[in-house]
């Protein structure tokens, strides 16, 4: 027997820290939870993408009175995005939270569900997704979307 240790690197940065890109990239996500539809939790989530031709988009987080018939906002705006431009990848993602009256201070984490889309567009693309999740005191910055789900299953998996 042995044991396997697996290790998930962020960069914890202060928002003035960050590039414009990033910066942007973020205040679109913040933008987009005054969009939210969360009658249910009133836990408003913007996302924001940007793709590899350059082009932004967002979306937030849809409820429904049947519970699991809502949305992450992480999958309207990835599935949204997969949908408009087929075939272009997914650069970078940004994900803010607001409840309570003001923004959450720690970073947001998505749900699994969320996690193994990102992963899909990451592994469908071939490409790196940078994973910016925002919190007032501090953002976490992921170089892929697997960082966020370790022992994943993915295409590949299904080959046995
Ligand atoms: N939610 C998101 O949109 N993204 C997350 O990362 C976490 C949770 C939504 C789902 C639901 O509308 C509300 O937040 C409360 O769970």
């Amino acid at each position: 027997m042995y044991h396997k240790t697996l290790e998930t690197r962020i960069a914890v940065y202060r928002f003035d820290e960050l590039n414009g890109e990033y910066q942007a990239l973020i205040n679109k996500a913040k933008e987009q939870v005054e969009k939210s539809y969360v009658p249910y939790s009133n836990f408003h989530v913007g996302a924001a993408v940007l793709l590899d031709n350059g082009e932004v988009v967002a979306g937030c987080n849809q409820e429904n009175a049947a519970y699991p018939s809502g949305l992450c906002a992480e999958r309207v705006t990835m599935f949204y995005a997969n949908a408009q431009y087929p075939d272009v990848p997914v650069r970078a993602l940004a994900i803010a939270g607001w409840t309570g009256g003001h923004f959450l201070k720690q970073p947001i984490t998505p749900c699994g569900a969320c996690r193994q889309v990102l992963l899909e567009t990451e592994t469908r693309f071939g490409q790196n997704i940078q994973v910016l999740l925002y919190g007032t005191e501090c953002v976490y910055v992921l170089e892929r979307a697997s960082d966020l789900l370790p022992l994943c299953f993915v295409r590949d998996s299904l080959d046995g």
